[in-house]
């Protein structure tokens, strides 16, 4: 169930491409994320010293990429924590629902670009922990 969700569900995919001494190009097809694509954001301009994210989704599942640059994600589960790096266009991180994010120490020059299940719902977000780590208590008691 999504409420559930560990960080060890939130794991680092393969984007498929296409190399060429001429500039690669990286494709995200429908059989590369386990989710259909109704948003796409992208984050740039990230001071060194911000942090992004600090929130969790109900239902939404995202995929993030360095498409430039790098920046740390850490992942909180109500249990267990994990930071990934991301610093390569040919890789990205998927996020399932019920987990807690921050991204900091962007590169400069670091951009990351979200691809989303859902369009921009501010129903769907947990931005505060407390209540992050109560509905993964309560949900994971039922
Ligand atoms: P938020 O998702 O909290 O940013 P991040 O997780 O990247 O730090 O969004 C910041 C603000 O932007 C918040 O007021 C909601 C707004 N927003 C939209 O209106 N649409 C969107 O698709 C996103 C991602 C954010």
């Amino acid at each position: 169930m999504k409420h559930l969700s560990k960080v060890t569900d939130c794991t680092i995919l393969d984007i498929p491409k296409i190399k060429d001494p001429r500039g690669n190009i990286a494709v995200i097809e429908e059989a590369v994320i386990p989710f259909s694509t109704k948003r796409v954001y992208y984050l740039y301009d990230v001071p060194s010293d911000a942090s992004r994210g600090g929130h969790a989704h109900k239902n939404l599942y995202q995929f993030l990429i360095a498409v430039s640059g790098s920046f740390d994600v850490m992942l909180y589960d109500g249990a267990d924590r994990q930071t990934i790096t991301l610093n390569k266009p040919d890789k990205g991180l998927l996020i399932t629902p019920g987990i807690w994010r921050e991204l900091d120490n962007f590169s400069s020059g670091a951009v990351c670009l979200v691809l989303a299940s859902e369009v921009y719902i501010e129903e769907d977000y947990i931005r505060d922990i407390t209540a992050f780590e109560l509905f993964k208590s309560r949900r994971s008691d039922s």
